[in-house]
């Protein structure tokens, strides 16, 4: 019987930062680890996405790299067949399926996605692209060609997710056939990852918006490749409030509980465990210092990994990979290409 397969995907548009690593990356690396025999994983560079807001484009193919790299430094096991990784450009069929969907997509549907309104007001009318409003629909294509049950992904994307399965239950019920597989429903999905929700990690200075890697300057933002020092002084210069006890609320103290969440995350323990360590005291400097410290260890761990990445080894798989992927994704595609009355039935 084929395996169950859980899939995500990363934009290569900058470096990575702890959200993406705790949102998405995390997930798919404990699972990797864990439960690769009983799973199929497949993890790829949206390199497409990467430009659906603007990017320097002589630096993609080094970040692009740099991206695969996180992806083993994190833990990914390269040498697990039940694991594959991807460039999604290097795979035709998906750029060839998001058309189609596309001509079965709604513009209501799509005029929904908050995240499309967030990231538009933050780029600026003038440089909003066709490719921003649209991206759900080629990222439901990434998933659907693979058969997709589980796609860990951050709290921004779960419309997204909520999406993919409207077109793909549509696209099967307009054709009457099972073209695709429906991914999981999110909540089903959530429990599948031993979460309650999806995860928003914050900005540091404006914590009323989420840590975002197309971020004005950076300073609100934890890269991977911040150096320890730097990334624990981002967090020392972090907003919190005037409160003056901490607490874990995101509606009245969202800087503090941000804060709170990055330590959970970064010591392994339940949030509840660190919310009653800290909940009531009024010491930010002390919480503040505490954090400082253990995203510094965290970098320096990560990035003595990072540095001992084998850059052949990945290339090699890389390349298997993308070839095993083009012909899974290509079954697929010809299936719906025979659907639509693009190829003989
Ligand atoms: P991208 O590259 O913007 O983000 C990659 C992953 O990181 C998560 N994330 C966060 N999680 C928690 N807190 C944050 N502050 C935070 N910021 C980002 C995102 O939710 C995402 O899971 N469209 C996707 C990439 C993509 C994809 C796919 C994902 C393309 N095709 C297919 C899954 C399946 C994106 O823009 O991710």
């Amino acid at each position: 019987m084929a395996k169950e397969v859980i899939f995500t995907g990363l934009r290569a548009n900058n470096d990575l930062h702890i959200g993406n690593y705790f949102g998405a990356l995390l997930a798919i690396v404990d699972i990797s680890n864990h439960h690769a025999s009983d799973f199929e994983i497949d993890l790829m560079v949206a390199d497409l996405h990467s430009f659906t807001t603007p990017i320097d484009h002589s630096k993609l193919q080094s970040q692009i790299m740099e991206n695969l790299k996180v992806f083993v430094a994190a833990g990914l096991p390269l040498d697990h067949p039940n694991i594959r990784v991807f460039r999604q450009s290097y795979i035709p069929a998906h750029s060839e399926l998001a058309w189609i969907l596309d001509c079965f997509t709604g513009m209501g549907q799509i005029s929904r996605m908050t995240e499309f309104k967030d990231k538009s007001k933050k780029v600026g009318q003038n440089k909003v692209n066709v490719g921003l409003f649209n991206y759900p629909v080629l990222m439901a294509s990434d998933v659907l060609l693979y058969d997709v049950l589980y796609v860990p992904v951050g709290d921004d994307q779960t419309q997204h997710l909520e999406f993919m399965r409207d077109i793909a239950e549509h696209m099967n019920r307009k054709f009457k056939q099972r073209l695709f597989v429906v991914p999981k429903p999110v909540t089903e999905q959530h429990k599948f990852f031993k979460k309650d929700q999806g995860l928003r990690i914050r900005d540091l200075l404006d914590p009323t918006k989420k840590m975002s890697k197309s971020g004005e300057n950076g300073n609100g933002v934890i890269f991977l490749t911040d150096t320890p020092e730097a990334a624990a002084a981002k967090i020392q210069r972090a907003t919190t409030d005037s409160i003056g006890s901490i607490n874990f609320d995101f509606e009245k103290q969202p800087g503090v509980a941000n804060l709170l969440q990055i330590l959970a995350l970064l010591s392994g323990k339940p949030q509840s465990e660190v919310n009653s360590q800290w909940e009531g005291k009024d010491s930010y400097g002390e919480l503040k210092s505490v954090v400082a410290e253990a995203i510094k260890s965290f970098l320096t761990d990560f990035q003595a990994k990072l540095a001992t990445v084998d850059e052949t080894k990945l290339m090699q798989k890389l390349e298997a990979d993308e070839l095993a992927i083009n012909k899974a994704a290509n079954k697929t595609l010809l299936k719906v290409q025979k659907a639509v009355g693009l190829r003989p039935a």
